[in-house]
């Protein structure tokens, strides 16, 4: 057996609502899959939410959720850290530490902060240096891996960017983290628009389906799901967007290969391959909604209290580094 210490991999969530098929199988379901081979730690992070207008008195019921979905779909709090990033406070401290090294330049190119302002969100402060405390969550843990979604990505370029900074001015303290997208991650489209991303959408509920939603509402959903008039099941992206999806889709669910289901449903038509799409589908949200009936509120908050304590001493312990390097001295 190698004694190789695990890599440390860090990802967060933001505390909104049920994930949909997409989130489950082009993310968090490979965060349950990543704790046999790494360190992993998880957060949901409140303090994010709050760069956009949002209800206080909803805020905890939020994060209790996420914590539940998450603990539901196969995160081991024995393995594996989850708590809330308020718990911590180093996240904070070394957001604003990392954002006097951040150059204005940098944040001003940041897609993400123009995409939420042109829809309709105030700018604050906290929402343009978004990046920034995002930066901190993944470097106040010295994650070497961040599973993260494409829209992320240039966050995660940021992030790079001023670990770099901070280590030339200051020593080398932080580990330059790597964007990681698993190969099984799927990229699940809307089944009312297959040439969109799956998103939750208030005004389209078809488009999506929620991963704790009864199975006659998962059968519902992947029958009217949007396809095309050639009766051929077979995967092309261009041609087919709405056969491929679901073809995207019941390869993640069954483990087969796209290949191979098209061999058996190429010729049987739309109607029966829906059905085994939907079979597929129902099958593998089954245990997640089971396990999340099962939780309690009160399960789930005495993890986030034993992660977040876990979680608040490893990062005193970094934060002292930090603080020693940019010659902060505690007495
Ligand atoms: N910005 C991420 C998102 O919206 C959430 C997030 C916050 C995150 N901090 C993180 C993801 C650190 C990975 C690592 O999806």
């Amino acid at each position: 057996m190698s004694s190789e210490p695990k890599q440390r991999i860090f990802s967060g969530v933001q505390p909104t609502g049920q994930p949909h098929l997409g989130n489950y199988l082009g993310a968090f379901r490979n965060w349950a899959r990543l704790q046999s081979d790494y360190d992993a730690i998880y957060c949901i992070v409140d303090l994010h939410a709050m760069t956009v207008e949002y209800n206080p008195a909803d805020l905890e019921a939020a994060r209790i959720d996420t914590a539940r979905v998450l603990l539901a779909l196969g995160i081991d709090p024995e393995r594996s850290l989850l708590y809330t990033q308020s718990q911590v406070s180093g996240h904070a401290e070394l957001a604003w530490i990392l954002s006097t090294l951040m150059p204005m330049g940098v944040l001003n190119r940041m897609t993400q902060f123009k995409d939420k302002t042109t829809a309709g969100h105030a700018s604050n402060l906290g929402l343009y240096s978004y990046p920034v405390l995002m930066a901190a969550d993944i470097l106040l843990h010295r994650a070497n891996l961040v599973p993260v979604g494409d829209d992320q990505r240039q966050h995660l370029e940021v992030t790079r960017d001023v670990a770099e900074r901070f280590n030339n001015r200051f020593g080398e303290v932080f580990p330059i983290p790597e964007a990681y997208i698993p190969e099984t991650s799927a990229r699940v489209m809307s089944l009312t628009d297959p040439t969109a991303k799956m998103s939750k959408s208030h005004s389209q509920p078809k488009a999506s389906i929620s991963i704790l939603d009864d199975p006659d509402v998962i059968r519902k959903r992947i029958k009217s799901a949007v396809t095309d008039s050639d009766p051929v099941v077979r995967y092309d992206t261009q041609a087919k967007p709405g056969i491929s999806n679901l073809l995207e889709i019941m390869a993640a669910c069954t483990d087969r290969s796209i290949d191979d289901l098209v061999e058996e449903y190429a010729d049987g038509g739309y109607g029966p391959f829906k059905m085994a799409v939907a079979e597929a589908v129902v099958e593998e949200l089954a245990p997640v909604k089971a396990a999340y009936n099962a939780l309690k509120n009160g399960d789930v908050r005495e993890v986030l209290r034993e992660s977040g304590r876990k979680a608040r001493e490893l990062s005193v312990g970094y934060q002292a580094e930090v603080y020693k390097a940019v010659g902060i001295k505690g007495y």
